[in-house]
């Protein structure tokens, strides 16, 4: 789906996952995962989504809407899943979810975020993106419409600077 005539490839082509192992250097002094040590896996795994779909280089514009909803605590393993929710002109918008996984398998979500991640071509300057993505679930025509309404929020404080 694109407004541009372009090839394009499944959202599932550059979904990816992380796991960690939290051990004691993940951990504040809250004895909770460190957020900003999240903050660089899901950065991390935006970027390899972004490299996959695109397969160019790809630097992050904007981390926005990043959620904490739960802790996670050590010895428990951390999964950081991204894919691809729309593609613009050279940007694309990469959402991350993160679980935290018990001994059992199951998984609750600790943080959501979206990361805009813009294609850079050899210049430095942001590029065309050559792949649009194909929808083929409802939820994601959902993420997709939703993206819309984000983008358009993130112009206006661009804009306006709030
Ligand atoms: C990201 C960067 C390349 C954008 O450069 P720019 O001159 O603002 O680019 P443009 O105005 O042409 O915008 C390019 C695209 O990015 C989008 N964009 C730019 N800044 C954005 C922001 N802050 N949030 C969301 N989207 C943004 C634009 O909407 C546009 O999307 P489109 O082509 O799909 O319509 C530039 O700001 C940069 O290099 N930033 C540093 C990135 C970096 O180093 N990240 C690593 C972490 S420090």
């Amino acid at each position: 789906m694109s407004d541009l005539k372009r090839p394009e490839k499944s959202i599932e082509e550059s979904r990816t996952e992380q796991v960690h192992l939290l051990r004691y250097e993940d951990i504040n002094g809250e004895s909770r995962l460190f957020g900003g040590k999240l903050v660089f896996w899901i950065d991390e795994v935006a970027g390899a989504v972004a490299r996959r779909h695109t397969g160019i280089r790809v630097t992050t514009a904007s981390i926005d809407n990043l959620q904490f909803k739960n802790p996670a605590f050590l010895d428990e393993l951390v999964i950081v899943v991204g894919y691809i929710t729309y593609v613009g002109n050279t940007s694309m918008e990469v959402r991350v979810d993160t679980y935290a996984e018990s001994t059992n398998g199951t998984r609750r979500p600790i943080n959501r975020a979206y990361l805009t991640v813009v294609a850079l071509g050899s210049d430095d300057r942001p590029c065309p993106i050559p792949y649009g993505i194909t929808i083929e679930t409802e939820s994601q025509k959902y993420e997709w419409d939703c993206a819309l309404k984000r983008i358009e929020l993130r112009k206006m404080r661009r804009q306006e600077g709030f």
